[in-house]
């Protein structure tokens, strides 16, 4: 039972006592979060993964990004956990290596090599953290780096002092949103199709692009529509409205505010009125949030409920099973990214470190 589980995980963690931690984001269910030592979003996480230095191994409920993530940023000593292996995340599946490559490739025989009068390289390849070691290897390759959604316009901005433009995956509405609210046009912004020479585009709009994004998209965030942010508020008047910059451009413009999964809690948590939020992001986030904080109203957008599917393969007994091993001094479920790949992809990753939120 549940219970058990709950009590197997406390003496497991009593057992190693700062010899392991567990690492949590906010999308787990309350069951795995109740267990972590951290608790964030990607950003914090990742920065996390580098200040434990009793741990020998950090155990790391989210899913495979963040956990290949923290493997390239801890120390080579400790070991990185992930408690299902199945827990992936099908935006990050949206944009492999050869295919990021083979842009790449075209890119640069529209766009040639040479940098501008002010230096500025023609584009720089800027990748979500929602994205494979791989991908953060390209980038640090390539002179790129590495965003999340709570640095995003921070990273653009170093990206703009090197590069005319910037090449943005694999989340197309989280570069489309960010590069908006830095008051670039969408005119600006073509996509990128895998499947089509130039991506579909003719040389003229890549040229005059400020960003080509790719095509990917979060499954859970795409549910979001404008229709119940206006609902919302003929229902709820003086609501306020905060979506994850994942969701699609009309439904953050329609918000009264966007932001990550850090954003959206101190948001709620720095509220001094009862108040009534309107959340969209995944739901066991927000049903904590409501759990959390009683004294405002705070509910999910979508009312057909919408966990992330993979984040909730963190069941609890996959946790105490993974703590037990360490227990008996086996490793189990460990995520190792070679080092061929996690070299440049620690450069992207550090660049990242050094743009806050
Ligand atoms: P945050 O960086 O806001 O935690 O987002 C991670 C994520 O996967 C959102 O879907
Ligand atoms: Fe991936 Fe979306 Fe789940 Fe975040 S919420 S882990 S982007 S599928």
């Amino acid at each position: 039972s549940n219970e058990d589980l709950h009590a197997r995980i406390i003496a497991a963690k009593a057992t190693l006592g700062d010899r392991a931690v567990i690492l949590g984001h906010f999308y787990q269910r309350d069951e795995v979060v109740r267990h972590a030592d951290f608790l964030g979003d990607s950003f914090q996480l990742a920065n996390a993964a580098q200040t434990v230095p009793n741990a020998e191994a950090i155990v790391f409920c989210g899913v495979h990004f963040m956990a290949e993530t923290a493997d390239i940023l801890a120390r080579s000593d400790q070991a990185v956990i992930l408690p299902n292996l199945a827990a992936g995340c099908s935006m990050a599946d949206m944009a492999d290596i050869d295919s990021v490559e083979e842009c790449w490739e075209q890119l640069m025989e529209v766009y040639g090599t040479e940098p501008d009068a002010d230096g500025r390289v023609p584009i720089i390849p800027v990748t979500y953290m929602n994205s494979s070691a791989a991908l953060k290897g390209f980038c640090g390759r390539n002179g790129g780096i590495v965003c999340t959604s709570s640095n995003a316009t921070t990273v653009l901005e170093w990206a703009y002092e090197r590069g005319q433009r910037v090449l943005f995956f694999p989340d197309q509405h989280l570069g489309r949103n960010t590069a908006k609210k830095m008051g670039i046009s969408t005119d600006l912004m073509p996509m990128w199709n895998p499947n089509k020479p130039l991506g579909g585009n003719d040389a003229e709009s890549l040229n005059e692009a400020k960003v080509v994004l790719w095509h990917g998209f979060c499954s859970v965030h795409k549910r979001f529509n404008v229709g119940q942010i206006e609902q919302a508020r003929a229902e709820h008047p003086g609501v306020r409205v905060i979506v994850h910059p994942e969701c699609p451009m009309p439904v953050v413009d329609a918000a009264d505010e966007a932001g990550s999964t850090d954003y959206i809690q101190k948001a709620v948590a720095a509220a001094t009125e009862p108040t009534t939020f309107a959340i969209g992001t995944e739901i066991n986030m927000v049903n904590r949030l409501a759990a959390e904080y009683p004294q405002h109203t705070i509910f999910c957008l979508d009312p057909v409920v919408c966990p992330c599917s993979t984040m909730y393969r963190i069941h609890p007994g996959y946790l105490a099973w993974v703590l037990e091993g360490l227990v008996r001094g086996e490793v189990l479920n460990q995520i190792t990214v070679p080092d061929d790949v996690a070299e440049p992809a620690r450069i992207a990753l550090e660049r990242m470190l050094a743009a806050k939120p």
